[in-house]
C-alpha cells in the first residue's frame, strides 16, 4: 500500500501530521505534499517544524513540482488523502484546475479511479463549498470533515484528532486503535 498525503492551509493541520505519524508507525508508504499555506499553518498552530512533518513521510514533493512521480497516473499508488483540505483546494479539485501538485495528484487519483478522501474544513459552509463537495461526492470521492463524536467521551484534543484520523484510515481498511468502536464501549 502507498498513500499520497496532502496537507493544505486550513486550520487543523494536526490531522495531517497525526496521519503521517500513524502511517509511519504502521509501516505504510507515504508521499507527502505540503502547500505553502499548510506550512504557514503548521508554524501558526503547532509546535512542529515543516522539516519534522516532512521527515514522517517516505518521500515528499514540492507543491509546484508537476514533474513529480505522483503527477502521472502511470505511477501506482493506492489512493490519496487531503487532511485538512481547504475550500480553495476543494474548488481546484472539483473543477479540474490543476494549478498545484496537490490538485493535479487528486485529479490523477480521480481519473485513475483510485480512492480519494478529502478532510474538508470550513464553517459555516457556503453554497459554493457545498456544491463543490456534492459534485465530488457524486463521483465517489469521500467527503470526510473532521466532525467529532461524543459517545466515546473524548478526554483530550488528541482523542478528537485521533478519531478523525482513524475515520480516514477506515476508508482504506487500515487496522488501527485510534478510537474505540461502537459496540466495544
Ligand atoms: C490560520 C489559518 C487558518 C485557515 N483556516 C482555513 C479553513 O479552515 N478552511 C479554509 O478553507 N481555509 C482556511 N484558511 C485559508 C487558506 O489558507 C487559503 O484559502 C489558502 O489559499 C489555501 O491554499 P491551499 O489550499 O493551497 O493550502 C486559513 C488560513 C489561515 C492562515
Amino acid at each position: 500500500m502507498k498513500l499520497v498525503i496532502a496537507i493544505t492551509g486550513s486550520t487543523g493541520v494536526i490531522y495531517g501530521i497525526r496521519m503521517l505519524e500513524t502511517l509511519k508507525k504502521l509501516n505504510i508508504e507515504t508521499h507527502l505534499i505540503l502547500s505553502e499555506w499548510a506550512a504557514k499553518c503548521i508554524s501558526l498552530e503547532t509546535e512542529y517544524t515543516t522539516d519534522y512533518v516532512k521527515s514522517l513521510a517516505t518521500s515528499t514533493s514540492d507543491e509546484k513540482n508537476m514533474a513529480s512521480s505522483i503527477s502521472s497516473g502511470t505511477h501506482q499508488v493506492t489512493g490519496m488523502i487531503v487532511a485538512p483540505c481547504s475550500m480553495k483546494t476543494l474548488s481546484a479539485i472539483a473543477n479540474g484546475y490543476d494549478d498545484t501538485l496537490i490538485a493535479r495528484a487528486a485529479g490523477v487519483t480521480i481519473k485513475e479511479s483510485r480512492k480519494l478522501v478529502l478532510m474538508v474544513r470550513e464553517t459555516p459552509l457556503s453554497a459554493i463549498h457545498l456544491e463543490n463537495m456534492l459534485k465530488l461526492s457524486r463521483l465517489g470521492i469521500v467527503i470526510l470533515p473532521p466532525v467529532t463524536e461524543f459517545y466515546t467521551k473524548p478526554k483530550s484534543i488528541d482523542d478528537i484528532v485521533n478519531h478523525g484520523v482513524g475515520k480516514c484510515l477506515d476508508q482504506f481498511d487500515i487496522e488501527h486503535d485510534l478510537y474505540p468502536r461502537w459496540g466495544t464501549l
